[in-house]
């Protein structure tokens, strides 16, 4: 593995920092009013970054994961709600249709994602259906030229934003999870309602939503794969996924430690600086080798799924590690700020907020053992 950067991931990098910087000007009062960023998301999508590895010939850039991993680490750093919008888009919306879509379907909504003017959402879990994914209970009945759905997702992030869902509902209860399929839902067709605004916690700008579905039609040529491939096509989206959360969470521990290094610098107690005391020297040196760590796991990830080889196992280790350091590397920051870590104004408090969620969406940390553990013990 080379661990020289191109010059064009270089470049990727700085303009995905250029961008971050902007965004810092007003985080705090998005997320405290969870405004939705659509300026930002406009800004984002003239950066050409939500069509970041798509083919050029569907309009996208072509770049590589590791490019990706390195701008949603950079944009993490700042506003985690911009960056998972930009990941569920591109890691698991866009990556899916270009991976297992028909042509007919890349060519109708690759090109209008990859601009942005329509954004997209990937709609899994249920009420009773989240970590356990094969309990899907949403209905997608086989009407002969068409699909009818009905049923109700749950935590659905980009639901309100985006125009263009990729639905996973059960077709043939029988069968299991050898019946459910993945269909592309656009939006606007009469029949699909939104639940109020999740008041989350953290993360509070990107916008999560119930979705419910009533006498939905879908043709059944936007159906993804063959008949019954739904299961493997979501968990095959999900293992992409959890590399673009594991940068999110990687992003998160650092922008957390760069604001705790700075902190300590310029921060005076007891007659010195508070970096020249051991208890938070000891505390940085801790966190920059978590970071490293993270951040070998995330890019080793990428790496594989760039070079064509199975990153499953790597990835769901990235994006536990990485969720897990984020919420460790968050909280010392807010210790190392003291009082001012648990006020809005020095953002760590976000940072800590945010982080939480990394160990739980795209799979929680106890899901990540489930798939590392099984993969260990049956190599
Ligand atoms: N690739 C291909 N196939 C896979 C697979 C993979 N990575 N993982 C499992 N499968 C296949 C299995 O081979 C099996 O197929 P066969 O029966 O043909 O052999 C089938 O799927 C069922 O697998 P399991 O028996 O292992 O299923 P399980 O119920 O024991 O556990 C699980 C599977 C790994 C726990 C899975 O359910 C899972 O990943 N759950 C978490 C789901 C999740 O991440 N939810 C988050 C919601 S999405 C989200 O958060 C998006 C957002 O908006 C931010």
């Amino acid at each position: 593995m080379n661990f020289e950067f191109t010059e064009e991931q270089i470049m990727i990098k700085q303009a995905a920092r250029d961008f971050a910087k902007k965004l810092e000007t007003d985080v705090i009062e998005r997320d405290y009013k969870a405004e939705f960023p659509t300026h930002q998301i406009k800004e984002l999508s003239e950066l050409g970054f939500l069509g970041m590895m798509i083919d050029p010939k569907y309009g996208g850039g072509g770049m590589d994961s590791l490019s990706y991993v390195m701008a949603l680490e950079e944009i993490s750093k700042v506003d985690s709600s911009v960056a998972v919008i930009m990941s569920v888009h591109n890691s698991l919306v866009t990556y899916g249709i270009e991976k297992y879509g028909t042509e007919f379907q890349k060519e109708k909504y690759l090109p209008i994602m990859v601009t942005g003017e329509k954004i997209g959402a990937f709609l899994l879990s249920e009420p009773e259906a989240g970590s356990d994914a094969t309990s899907q209970k949403t209905l997608a009945e086989d009407k002969g030229d068409h699909y009818l759905l009905n049923g109700t997702k749950n935590w659905i992030t980009n639901a309100h934003c985006a125009d263009v869902y990729i639905v996973i509902a059960q077709t043939h209860p029988e069968k299991k999870h050898h019946g459910i399929n993945a269909l592309i839902v656009d939006k606007n067709t009469p029949g699909i309602s939104l639940g109020p605004h999740e008041d989350k916690m953290g993360m509070r700008s990107s916008d999560t939503h119930s979705v419910m579905f009533t006498d939905v039609k879908v043709p059944k040529e936007n159906r993804i794969g063959e008949d019954g491939f739904g299961f493997k096509f979501a968990m095959k989206a999900l293992e992409a996924g959890r590399i673009g959360i594991a940068a999110q969470a990687l992003g998160i521990a650092a922008g957390a430690y760069e604001r705790s290094l700075q902190y300590s610098k310029e921060r005076k107690a007891f007659g010195k600086l508070i970096s020249q005391h051991q208890a938070i020297a000891f505390k940085l040196a801790d966190m920059a080798v978590k970071i490293e760590n993270a951040r070998n796991l995330v890019h080793k990830a990428a790496w594989l799924k760039d070079t064509g080889k199975d990153f499953s196992l790597i990835g769901s280790m990235a994006k536990l590690y990485a969720a897990d350091i984020a919420m460790e590397v968050s909280t010392e920051a807010v210790q190392i700020h003291g009082g001012y870590g648990y006020v809005k104004e020095y953002h760590v408090e976000r940072l800590m907020r945010e982080a939480k969620l990394t160990q739980i969406y795209e799979g929680t940390s106890e899901i990540q053992k489930v798939v590392i553990s099984r993969r260990i013990l049956m190599d």
